[in-house]
Formats: C-alpha cells, sequence, structure tokens
C-alpha cells in the first residue's frame, strides 16, 4: 500500500494498480442483481489510509488485540516455528507484528514479502531491511489471492535444503475472514503446497463473539468506517467517470449469525439513477450494494476449514475476552 503503518498492514492494491480483473469485477457487481463491488476495491490510497484510521478506533479491536497477544506470545511463537525459517508474508508487512515475530525467530533464514505493489513492496523491503540488517530478504511481486510462487533461491528450502528451516506462512490482520470460507480454504491449501512438506502457519483469526460489540467494530462512533465504505464510491466515479452522489448512500454494518460474518453495504437513501459507463444503474429506495463480508470463526471452526486446506493445529493463544485468535499450524 502506499501507506504502510507502524501498526497494520494494509494488504491490497493502490489505485494506481488496479488490474482489468478488479476493474471488470467492479462493472459486473454493479450490474448484478443484487448489487456488490469487491472489497480489494475499499483499498485505494485514501481507503488505505482510512482503513490504518480504523486500526486506531476504540471499537475496533482486532488490531491492538492481535497485537497484544503477539507482544505477549511471541516467543512460544517463534519456538514452534523453529529455527532457520523461511517467513512468507502474504500482503505488504514491515508492521509491528511481523517485526515482533522476526525479533523472536532463530536466525531467520529468509523473508518473503509477498505483495501486488512494487511501491508497497519496496517499502516494505526497506523498512525491513533497516530494521534487520542481516536478513535476507526476497520480494515477491505478486497478487497473494492468486497461485505465486516462492522466489528462486528459496524454492529448494521446505526441510531439505541447505538454507534449513521450514516454510512458514505468516498472515495476520484477520485478514482470512474476508475471503469467503471456500475461498479461504482455497487459499489455505494452495500455501500449503507451496510451502512443502514441512510448512508452517501462523494465522490471525477474529472469534465469533456478542453482535453488539461485532456491529460497533464495524459502524464506529466517528464515523471512520462508514467513510471508508463510501470511498468505494469516491474511488468508482474517479475511476470509471459515474456519478454516484456518496453521501446519498447510507453505511450499513450487520452481522449475520447464521453465516457469521459482518456485512457491509452501502444502503441507498431515495430512488436514484447512476450513471456508469455507458450504464445506467437504477436503484431503489433502501436499496443495498453489498461491499465487504468479514467472516468470524470459533477457534475448532476455523481449524476444521484449514484441515480439510491440509494444515493441522500446532498451537492457539487468544486474548484473555477470546475476542481474537493466533493459530500455529502445521503441513499434516
Ligand atoms: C482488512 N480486514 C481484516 C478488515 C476487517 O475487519 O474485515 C477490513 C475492515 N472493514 C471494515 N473495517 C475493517
Amino acid at each position: 500500500m502506499k501507506h504502510p503503518s507502524p501498526v497494520e498492514q494494509t494488504r491490497f492494491e493502490p489505485e494506481d494498480m488496479s488490474p482489468p480483473a478488479l476493474r471488470r469485477a467492479v462493472l459486473d457487481g454493479l450490474l448484478a442483481s443484487p448489487k456488490n463491488l469487491p472489497s480489494a476495491y475499499l483499498y485505494d490510497a485514501r481507503g488505505s489510509a482510512l482503513f490504518e484510521q480504523i486500526c486506531t478506533l476504540p471499537e475496533y479491536y482486532p488490531t491492538r488485540t492481535e497485537l497484544a497477544i503477539l507482544q505477549t506470545h511471541a516467543g512460544e511463537m517463534a519456538a514452534r516455528i523453529g529455527p532457520r525459517a523461511v517467513l512468507v508474508e502474504p500482503g505488504s508487512g514491515a508492521g509491528v507484528k511481523t517485526a515482533l515475530l522476526l525479533a523472536q525467530l532463530q536466525q531467520a533464514a529468509a523473508y518473503v514479502p509477498v505483495e501486488i505493489s512494487p511501491t508497497a513492496l519496496e517499502a516494505t523491503v526497506q523498512a525491513m531491511a533497516a530494521r534487520f540488517p542481516q536478513l535476507p530478504i526476497h520480494p515477491q511481486q505478486a497478487d497473494f489471492t492468486q497461485a505465486f510462487t516462492l522466489p528462486p533461491a528459496l524454492r529448494h528450502v521446505g526441510g531439505a535444503g541447505e538454507l534449513g528451516g521450514r516454510v512458514v506462512f505468516f498472515f495476520p490482520g484477520s485478514t482470512i475472514g474476508n475471503f469467503d470460507p471456500q475461498q479461504a480454504q482455497a487459499l489455505l491449501a494452495r500455501w500449503r503446497l507451496l510451502g512443502g512438506a514441512d510448512a508452517g502457519l501462523l494465522i490471525g483469526i477474529d472469534l465469533r463473539k456478542d453482535a453488539a460489540v461485532l456491529q460497533a467494530a464495524y459502524d464506529d462512533a466517528q464515523g471512520v468506517t462508514a467513510a471508508f465504505n463510501r470511498n468505494l464510491l469516491v474511488r468508482i466515479n474517479r475511476e470509471f467517470g459515474a456519478d454516484f452522489v456518496p453521501d446519498a448512500f447510507d453505511h450499513l454494518a450487520r452481522y449475520d449469525t447464521v453465516q457469521g460474518r459482518i456485512e457491509m453495504h452501502l444502503q441507498s437513501r431515495e430512488a436514484q439513477a447512476v450513471h456508469l459507463a455507458g450504464h445506467t444503474l437504477r436503484f431503489d429506495a433502501g436499496e443495498t450494494i453489498h461491499t465487504e463480508n468479514s467472516y468470524k470463526y470459533a477457534l475448532d471452526g476455523f481449524a476444521a476449514l484449514a484441515g480439510q486446506a491440509g494444515w493441522q493445529l500446532d498451537a492457539q493463544w487468544t486474548d484473555p475476552l477470546q475476542r481474537f485468535g493466533v493459530l500455529a499450524m502445521r503441513a499434516a
């Protein structure tokens, strides 16, 4: 991302990197019924800055809770991972969480940030090189939601290589919750294959909890999440020449207890028409655009999902209120 933060990593492409497939998904989603937008589109430069602000809000507990878990248990996590690990981080890193873990790892063999944006990738490399001058860094410019490969120099690791240790994927932030369970399983299965027989995974999971706590986390009193959501329309106006009036849409966040997910929507206040790329989009009063899902898991439910992807639970850590979990997994 363009504005890497010391607190949180943001993980999607910036505005000038919007790949054709994502642009196509925006158009398809707005022409579909019900209307929807890819949540990856939330993260242009302003969206990324707003997300960083969200991470510091009193209602948004995941960032500080996961950070506290890491601060308390990074040593145990590093012990589970073992010596000479190759730490692969899908999404741009350089945050406190990655640094906390790397500082505890015994002679890490390499750090491999995987990020689609060259600017964000470069920022990660710079930050990590300054913090860990001895650490070999092998950046991979790739969309981590698709298949990617490890850098050639590291392909022989995974137990038998001369570099030694395991390939371990670090995926904090509960970003896995923004994929539906089938996509999440497919992603984890790909990483399992990529990491080889001795692969490891350290992943942050937002846990199921009281609906009111979740509701507040995604509909904060200062309206930062609402601005983050509406910014999608600002971005579409800019990039597609559309004529959305963002303030004619309300931010909605609702917890679906059956699916175990927070849904974000933009709800049209009135009947209106919006023009975009030669199309006229008609909205009824109250009609919504579904903009994001954020799945919440029970610890055993997530372990079962990861189990289907070839991972088995090694250890898990939670905060005292059981709001967030960090799971260490290994190849089954
Ligand atoms: C990036 N991701 C884990 C955030 C979440 O909690 O699902 C995105 C977010 N959406 C609204 N607030 C934060």
